[in-house]
């Protein structure tokens, strides 16, 4: 291998982990040995983060301390939410995020050290990322400030500081496997991102901060949102065909298919279609769902590509009136666990990742002073 370019790092194995396989060809995906579908159908999402975090699935008074932990550090600092009222409220979601992550270790330090302490820097974003993102969308809306709502799930308190409204029982369970689905996958971008940060002992929020950017774009985190563009776009079903193939002409990518590991469908995809479904009925508005499954057809005939974990997530979302632009939010409040999980797993076994490139410019030129050059 070396010596050789791996462009986009593809397939090359950067480090041992214990925390989550893929198993791109048969389509699996497993958190700390367990599969993910079995997570998905009897797990919550604080369950998941404990497992994600500690390697091991929590006893229940261990779990009920952490859901009691995650509910008290749900608070922001009346700073940060001063700071959060300056920011234009024509930002983007991602980028104020980015910024509060960035903030609130200025306003919190010492949370976020290097070391064992970091699980409470990790805990704490956990919690704290929904009230950061409520606050704005609020803020942006015009709308006062939500009191306190005790007693909320993680998943159903997301929904609450995001609509001001609980959720019901059907959508605070279909948020929270959709938060278990994207609590973390390996080393993804942002990821690794976050893993090249801890690797030279920078601090927790700092990595957090570089994965939000990374996850951003809209080849990674950012498809869902673009998704709904296109559904938008297509309209009606029947226009499937003639939009996607369209597309495929001019060679653009069908955002929420294709995935750098998996070579079928990936398996979250397919439990979040059935929540799609599930949801949709539910309110009795299946087009979106129905929309996806001529889009599907298209692009797998066309192209023989599979769907992804965003091609579903948004039409969730978009059931329960999340705005489209919180879609990546919402995906980075839970993958903020898979993060911060590799970071504290970067601490234990640190290694700087630090990887070459093969120069393929010029070398030995002669300089030139400036006056002498045309
Ligand atoms: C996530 O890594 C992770 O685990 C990420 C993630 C996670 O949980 O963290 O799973 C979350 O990011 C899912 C992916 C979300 N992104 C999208 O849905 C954007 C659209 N997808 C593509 O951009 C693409 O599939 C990637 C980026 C996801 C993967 O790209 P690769 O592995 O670099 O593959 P490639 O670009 O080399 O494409 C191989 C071929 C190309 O065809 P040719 O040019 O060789 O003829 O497949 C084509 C591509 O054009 N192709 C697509 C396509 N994806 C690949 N063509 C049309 N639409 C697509 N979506």
């Amino acid at each position: 291998m070396a010596g050789e370019v791996q462009r986009g790092l593809e397939d090359v194995v950067a480090l041992e982990s214990r925390i989550c396989f893929i198993d791109g060809k048969q389509g699996r995906l497993i958190y700390r040995g367990y599969d993910i579908r079995d997570l998905a159908a009897r797990s919550t999402f604080e369950e998941v983060a404990y497992l994600l975090w500690y390697g091991r699935l929590p006893t229940a008074a261990q779990l009920g301390e952490l859901a009691r932990r995650l509910e008290s550090l749900r608070e922001i600092p009346a700073e940060l939410a001063r700071l959060i009222d300056l920011l234009p409220a024509s930002a983007g979601p991602m980028d104020v995020l980015r910024t509060a992550v960035s903030a609130l270790a200025l306003l919190e330090p010492g949370e976020g050290t290097p070391g064992p302490t970091s699980i409470g820097g990790a805990q704490r974003l956990t919690a704290a990322l929904p009230t950061i993102l409520g606050a704005f969308h609020r803020r942006r809306g015009h709308l006062p400030p939500l009191e306190p709502r005790p007693g909320l799930s993680h998943a159903a308190y997301l929904v609450y500081a995001l609509l001001g409204r609980e959720p019901s029982e059907l959508e605070s369970r279909a948020i929270d496997v959709a938060l278990i689905l994207h609590a973390d996958h390996d080393l993804n971008a942002s990821t690794f991102a976050a893993r090249v940060t801890a690797s030279t002992l920078s601090d927790l929020y700092s990595a957090v901060t570089s994965a939000v950017g990374t996850l951003k774009g809209p080849l990674h985190g950012g498809a869902n949102e673009r998704v709904m563009e296109l559904l938008d776009e297509i309209g009606a079903a029947e226009r499937a065909e003639e939009v996607v193939r369209a597309k495929l002409e001019r060679h653009e990518r069908i955002m929420g298919f294709g995935h750098r590991v998996y070579k079928v469908e990936d398996p979250r995809a397919t439990i979040l279609r059935e929540w799609s479904r599930k949801v949709g009925e539910a309110k009795g508005n299946l087009r979106y769902y129905h929309l996806l499954e001529k889009v599907v057809e298209v692009v797998h005939r066309e192209k023989g590509l599979y769907p992804n974990i965003d091609l579903y997530s948004g039409s969730v979302y978009s059931l329960l009136g999340i705005p489209h632009d919180l879609f990546t939010p919402v995906f980075a409040s839970s993958r903020v666990v898979g993060w911060t999980a590799h970071v504290l797993e970067e601490y234990d076994d640190l290694r700087l990742i630090r990887p070459t490139s093969r120069y393929v410019g010029p070398t030995d030129l002669a300089y030139v002073p400036v006056a002498d050059r045309a």
